[in-house]
């Protein structure tokens, strides 16, 4: 592989409250991502904070993090081709309105806030956003096991 990399993807509260999980996590399996780590938690504060560092300040701030510790969320490490770009491009515009047909916020969110998904931007923030919710043992990218 030319470029193979490791993004990290957030199911967000309204989408994983909505029960979009599975649906969600087909669209990217169908254009062949491995999923190398996976957990279920509930935001804090303070992670939303770490994960939302850029933001902080910003006026729709406390708003987001209300929204991100309201429910659980799904975190996962996607691994494939150009897959910060791909998954971001799958994912859709920020605001649903604004996104592609067929992309994940169109199908599933329900506002430019409340929009189903989080793919990291670019690999700089890929590789911190991993970190904030693996650990190295929990990526399986090495251990990957193609189905025969
Ligand atoms: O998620 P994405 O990278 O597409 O957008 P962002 O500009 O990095 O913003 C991060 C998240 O903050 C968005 O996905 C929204 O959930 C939220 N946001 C918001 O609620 N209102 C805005 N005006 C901008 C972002
Ligand atoms: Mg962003």
């Amino acid at each position: 592989m030319a470029n193979l990399e490791k993004t990290l993807v957030l199911i967000k509260p309204d989408a994983f409250s909505k029960h979009y999980s599975g649906d969600i996590i087909k669209i990217y399996e169908k254009e062949g991502f491995r999923i190398v780590a996976m957990k279920l938690l509930k935001m804090d504060e303070r992670l939303a904070s770490i994960h939302y560092a850029e933001h902080i300040g910003r006026p729709y701030y406390e708003d987001l993090v209300g929204f991100m510790t309201s429910a659980p969320i799904i975190a996962m490490v996607l691994e494939g081709e150009d897959a910060i770009a791909r998954v971001r491009t799958l994912n859709g515009k920020t605001n649903p309105v604004e996104a592609a047909e067929g992309t994940i916020r169109k199908l599933y969110a329900s506002s430019g806030s409340r929009n189903a998904v989080h793919a990291s931007d670019s690999p700089e923030n890929a590789e911190r956003e991993i970190h904030i919710f693996f650990n190295e043992t929990e990526i399986l990218d090495g251990k990957y096991q193609p189905k025969a």
